[in-house]
């Protein structure tokens, strides 16, 4: 057997997270001082009894406030995973006219989470992602004193040659630790049945939900070889995430495929135009169409796209006509100097001449 076949994928940092309403957001921990959490979380002063740790926690509602109490070697967890999270929703969404930016109040990202748009569904399910996928990591790498390695079954279809048991990251817990943290503040009030508020909560509990199991479904199960110099005698496996990227990409085609739906008079979604298919669980879903953000408008969120730099050749929405709303753009020609003609002299430099550039450089109008 090829044993060179099998990569043992280290991941680094874990990513995460974010969601929100009006009047700020648990996403906001994600803001706050990590450092100082951690700090905290390992002092162990706070064991019983209000902690100040999470009075300090702006953002939770009632009842993310009690779990922090309950869980307060989490909350680190949790703000890397909303930190992260936001990182990714930046990276994402960095070549669209909404950027993803944030503003420096509690709403993290400002009135537009305030519509129940695509964007919001994309923030709401990459936070919740981000939470699940910390606190995956978390339980494994033996930071939390509620949970440790996985424990789920082996794969059917692993071959039975091979060992199944390395220490895998705890999605089960991570996944249902995010789902009681997350969904908790939709829980927490009572909505007429079938008015907008109860729509938006009916979305953004689909939308979270959308988010953990994105997290879930592109892990995968990695195996690693043992045994005296590389022999491979010894196969064990286990159960691992994928790289964060790869979660935020998935959650990206999600958004594209993002299906429109109502709340009707039972108090459900359903899908707005019936030709399209229904959404699985898997599916993003949002109530409201998004603004076209082509122009500044900071009662609604929207910063404009005046300044943005665009590619003048690109059809995507990067492309200095989508991105810049057909307002048309400016050129700047920029100088770059860069290293090339490079030698590689016997033995052993590389030598290169500065060469330098005209470029230019297109900003909508
Ligand atoms: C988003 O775009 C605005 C300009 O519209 C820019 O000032 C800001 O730096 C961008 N933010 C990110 C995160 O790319
Ligand atoms: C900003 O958007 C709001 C909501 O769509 C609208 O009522 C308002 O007129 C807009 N303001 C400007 C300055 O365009
Ligand atoms: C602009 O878009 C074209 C076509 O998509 C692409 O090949 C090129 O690399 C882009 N340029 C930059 C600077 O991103």
């Amino acid at each position: 057997m090829a044993c060179k076949n099998w990569v043992l994928v280290l991941l680094g940092v874990s990513l995460a997270a974010a969601a929100s309403t009006r009047s700020g957001t648990w996403i906001n921990v994600g803001l706050q001082g990590i450092r100082q959490l951690e700090a905290m979380r390992t002092t162990e002063l706070y064991e019983v009894g209000a902690s100040p740790l999470c009075a300090n926690l702006n953002g939770l509602s009632p009842g993310q406030g009690r779990l922090c109490q309950l869980y307060q070697d989490h909350m680190a967890g949790v703000a890397r995973g909303a930190r992260a999270g936001i990182a990714e929703c930046q990276h994402q969404f960095r070549d669209r006219r909404w950027n993803c930016s944030t503003v420096e109040d509690g709403t993290v990202f400002g009135p537009v989470l305030g519509i129940a748009s695509r964007e919001t569904a994309f923030v709401h399910a990459m936070a919740a992602a981000g939470v699940v996928y910390s606190v995956s990591r978390a339980c494994r790498d033996g930071q939390l004193s509620s949970c440790g390695c996985s424990r789920s079954g082996r794969p059917r279809d692993l071959n039975r040659e091979w060992i199944w048991g390395g220490c895998g990251d705890n999605l089960e817990y991570g996944y249902k630790f995010t789902q009681g943290f997350v969904d908790v503040r939709e829980r927490e009030r009572s909505y007429k049945r079938g008015s907008r508020e109860q729509g938006r909560s009916l979305m953004n509990l689909h939308n979270n939900e959308a988010g953990r199991r994105a997290v879930v479904k592109k892990s995968k199960v990695t195996c690693k070889c043992h045994g005296v110099s590389g022999s491979c005698s010894l196969i064990t496996c286990w159960q691992q995430l994928a790289s964060f990227r790869e979660v935020g990409d998935y959650l990206l085609d999600k958004y594209d495929g993002a299906t429109e739906v109502r709340v009707n008079r039972r108090g459900r979604l359903s899908i707005r135009d019936p030709r399209f298919t229904l959404p699985t669980a898997n599916d993003l879903v949002y109530l409201e169409d998004s603004p076209n953000f082509c122009l500044r408008n900071l009662s609604m969120g929207s910063l404009g796209t005046q300044g943005r730099v665009c590619n003048r050749t690109s059809a995507g929405m990067d492309g200095c006509n989508l991105l810049c709303c057909g307002r048309g753009y400016n050129t700047q020609k920029t100088i770059v100097r860069e290293r090339c003609e490079c030698k590689f002299h016997w033995c052993c430099f590389v030598e290169c001449k500065t060469c330098v550039k005209s470029v230019d450089v297109h900003t909508c109008k």
